[in-house]
């Protein structure tokens, strides 16, 4: 495993993280009309998730010998809530995407692989979450009753 790049890699991530936690909390303030109430938790709670994955990063870097940053990525902010919800979907594609090229650095570290594979896993669900809070998903229905057959 070349330490350095993983060093370098996981040192993207948690930049990636930071701003996810910025993101995330500034929208949760930000948020306004019907749909604060749902809203506001999901974004927390994902805050709150980027923080977790922080932590886990920072402890990581030092215990590999590198120097955890202490600069987020860049950080969108808006009022308008599909906007501000696609922009957090573009920041949870970028997290997922990192932490997939992430994966190919450390197959010969098996913690670190398992590590990098659960968040690929919670990263891979956050996005589908907001996929579907925008309705990116049109699914159809062809009958909209659904008769079976009782014996
Ligand atoms: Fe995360
Ligand atoms: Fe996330």
């Amino acid at each position: 495993m070349d330490v350095k790049k993983v060093i370098d890699g996981l040192n993207k991530a948690l930049s990636l993280e930071y701003a996810s936690i910025i993101q995330g909390l500034q929208h949760s303030f930000l948020v306004q009309g019907l749909f604060r109430e749902s809203i506001a938790p999901m974004l927390r709670e994902h805050a709150e998730e980027s923080f977790k994955h922080a932590k886990m990063l920072g402890e990581k870097i030092v215990a590999l010998g590198g120097l955890p940053t202490v600069e987020p990525a860049p950080i969108k902010q808006a009022t308008e809530l599909t906007e501000m919800l696609k922009q957090d979907l573009e920041l949870a594609y970028q997290v997922y995407e990192h932490y997939e090229s992430l994966l190919k650095l450390v197959q010969d570290d098996t913690p670190l692989r398992v590590m990098i594979e659960n968040f690929v896993l919670t990263e891979k669900e956050d996005c589908e979450e907001l996929e579907k809070v925008l309705e990116l998903k049109k699914i159809k229905v062809k009958e909209k009753e659904v008769k079976f057959q009782v014996k």
